[in-house]
């Protein structure tokens, strides 16, 4: 069966060496991102099928006081994505659409990959009407 076929690609190609790594020490979250997220997400414009990272981490930043507590609300996010809870403008998930949800990675592997992409964020980024409480 065609699908099935496509699906054990996937496996090799990504999950296997995702689920290797719960044998080592902490998960990469840039291999993470490589594999998982890249999927979607460019790191900078022009946009793939999602909004590129960059932009979309700064608003994380933008809107928390401390990068753990950014890295926490991505990690709920992308593992049940939800529009009441989007940190992006109104007009990235009517482009785009909801993310589908990330839930198939371990929680260390979202706490690393949150970490990770926030690194990526270009802080220089706005909301065309800057965010809420935003100078
Ligand atoms: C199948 C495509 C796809 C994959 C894979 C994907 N994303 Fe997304 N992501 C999207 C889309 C579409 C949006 C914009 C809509 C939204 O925010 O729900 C988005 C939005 C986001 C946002 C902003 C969420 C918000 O609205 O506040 C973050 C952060 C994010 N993704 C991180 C990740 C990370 C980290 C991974 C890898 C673990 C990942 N994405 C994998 C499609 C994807």
């Amino acid at each position: 069966m065609r699908t099935r076929g496509a699906f054990f690609l996937l496996v090799a190609a990504g999950v296997a060496p995702l689920a290797a790594q719960d044998a080592a020490a902490a998960p990469d979250g840039a291999q993470i991102f490589q594999t998982v997220c890249s999927a979607c997400h460019t790191v900078n414009p022009p946009p793939k099928a999602a909004p590129p990272m960059s932009h979309a981490t700064s608003f994380y930043l933008q809107q928390h006081q401390t990068p753990e507590a950014a890295a926490a609300a991505i990690v709920a996010y992308v593992k049940q994505p939800d529009s009441t809870r989007s940190a992006l403008p109104a007009h990235a998930i009517a482009r785009f659409g909801l993310m589908p949800s990330q839930a198939h990675l371990t929680d260390a592997q979202l706490a690393a990959v949150a970490s990770y992409v926030l690194t990526l964020a270009d802080t220089t980024h706005r909301m065309p009407m800057g965010p809420p409480g935003a100078p």
